[in-house]
């Protein structure tokens, strides 16, 4: 625990009550949406400047403070979450829009600028920012830049990597670095921004970023489809992509719809019982383009691929169709799931399901899971759910010990532990199965030159190092 005579330190850094400790803010700061660990800060701090970013960095390193940094704590693999006394930084006070430039299309955001705004700003420019997640009304840019948010429309526009024109990073050090200042065209030996996207905080913290925008998409429509099994749904993608660009292309299985019809505010796409669903978004540009999804439509019909389906045919529907996907991961959270968010190249995701699906029905035969996820990108969402009455610690253990067969596939199908969500804390001890040693060693190296000293968010992404 980090002594009051040093936390005094800090709030003479940042402006007057920019230092919370009381055990609400320290509840509320010290976690994500994961739900497996308790949070346990020793402060949170708000800086609201680059220059009180760079002040708390030095002031960490004086002191031999662990830092973590704080955005929508949306995160579902722990990489928000301080549960050793550390020293949270937030954010939120930095949440402003800098510029804009027509021309570039790119808009300078603060890291605590959310999701939503950047997309509204965007829309008013008549302009699109296209990573979009469900956590889009309170995750931060900042965040979303940690992690290298994927979301629901990567299969056209790609993860959040895509769409940095330039960063501007305090590293461990708490040295300022410009980072590929907005060019579309560099050829200057190693890109460092990159390295930032995706670290979860462990090289340094974003304090301003460069976001690409695209032109707005024209007409977007909506069809969900019925399948007879999830076999179907690959043949149903081939066939809806050499027709169509596709904006997205999700799933969901029987078990998902079931729940979200039980909340009573999301109409059924159709009245036929299927037992799995997929959501295809495209830019009906034009009479032709629409016609063609309908013909595209009947061949996967007549192929027994699809049993039902439905096409929108104003906003409305098509945002109805979309709550039907998005709204999935809000609703389970109430059986508190257990989460894995794992991918392969499209091409092996039926085989890869199949074997997947049989150590997990085989190892938890009295759970209910839930399939669900970004198939277009061979980008899985197993949930596995908690009986109601189950101790959430015992559940927990209990599903962990299926981890390792889990994972076992995962690498004989050369595929990712983590395809969005990050490793945080929840898959660190399984980064094995998706890098090899001497890439964790490059990895570790790497986080050496930018923060030597271990302070920043330390055991995300590895395990902490033993003391010697
Ligand atoms: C999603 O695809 O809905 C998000 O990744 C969140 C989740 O997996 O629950
Ligand atoms: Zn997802």
């Amino acid at each position: 625990m980090t002594h009051p005579a040093v936390i005094d330190e800090l709030m003479a850094l940042v402006d007057p009550g920019k230092v919370l400790t009381d055990p609400a803010s320290l509840e509320a700061y010290g976690k994500d949406w994961t739900k497996h660990y308790a949070p346990a800060p020793t402060a949170v701090v708000f800086p609201k400047s680059v220059e009180q970013v760079q002040a708390i960095v030095r002031w960490a390193n004086v002191h031999g403070v662990a830092l973590v940094p704080s955005g929508g704590r949306t995160g579902l693999s722990g990489g928000a979450v301080a549960a050793h006394g550390e020293v949270v930084v937030a954010f939120d006070q930095m949440n402003r829009i800098l510029d804009f430039n027509a021309f570039d299309r790119t808009v300078v955001c603060q890291p605590g600028v959310v999701t939503a705004q950047l997309q509204a700003f965007a829309l008013e420019q008549g302009l699109y920012y296209p990573v979009d997640l469900a956590s889009s009304g309170s995750s931060q840019i900042g965040g979303n830049i940690g992690t290298n948010a994927g979301g629901i429309k990567v299969i056209r526009y790609g993860m959040t990597r895509n769409w940095v024109a330039g960063l501007k990073v305090v590293t461990g050090q708490g040295e300022l670095l410009e980072l590929n200042k907005d060019l579309i065209k560099n050829a200057t030996g190693y890109d460092l921004r990159q390295l930032f996207i995706g670290a979860e905080g462990t090289l340094g913290f974003v304090v301003e970023a460069t976001m690409r925008l695209d032109r707005a998409p024209r007409n977007l429509t909506a069809m969900v489809l019925g399948t007879p099994d999830f076999d179907s749904i690959m043949p149903v993608l081939h066939a809806f992509q050499g027709k169509l660009d596709l904006t997205a292309f999700e799933f969901f299985s029987d078990k998902g719809l079931a729940k979200i019809l039980a909340r009573g505010d999301v109409p059924a796409p159709f009245a036929s019982d299927c037992p799995f669903y997929a959501l295809l978004e495209f830019e009906a540009t034009t009479e032709q383009v629409a016609e063609q999804a309908l013909a595209t439509f009947e061949h996967c019909v007549e192929q027994g691929w699809v049993l039902d389906g439905v096409m929108s045919q104003s906003e409305t529907q098509l945002n109805n169709l979309w709550k039907l996907r998005e709204y999935l991961s809000e609703t389970i959270s109430h059986w508190t799931p257990y989460k894995n968010d794992i991918s392969v190249t499209v091409s092996k995701v039926p085989a890869f399901l199949r074997d997947i699906d049989a150590i997990v029905s085989a190892h938890y035969p009295d759970y209910e899971v839930v399939w669900y996820g970004h198939i277009g990108d061979g980008n899985l969402h197993l949930n596995i759910l908690k009986p109601e009455h189950m101790d959430k610690d015992a559940f927990f253990a209990s599903c962990t010990k299926v981890n390792k067969w889990v994972f076992e596939i995962v690498q004989r199908y050369d595929g990712s532990i983590s395809a969005e969500h990050g490793v945080g804390m929840t898959k660190r001890d399984y980064l094995g199965y998706s890098r090899s040693p001497e890439e964790i060693a490059c990895m570790k190296a790497i986080k050496a030159v930018f923060d030597p000293n271990g302070i920043m968010n330390p055991g995300k992404i590895f395990a902490p190092e033993q003391k010697q």
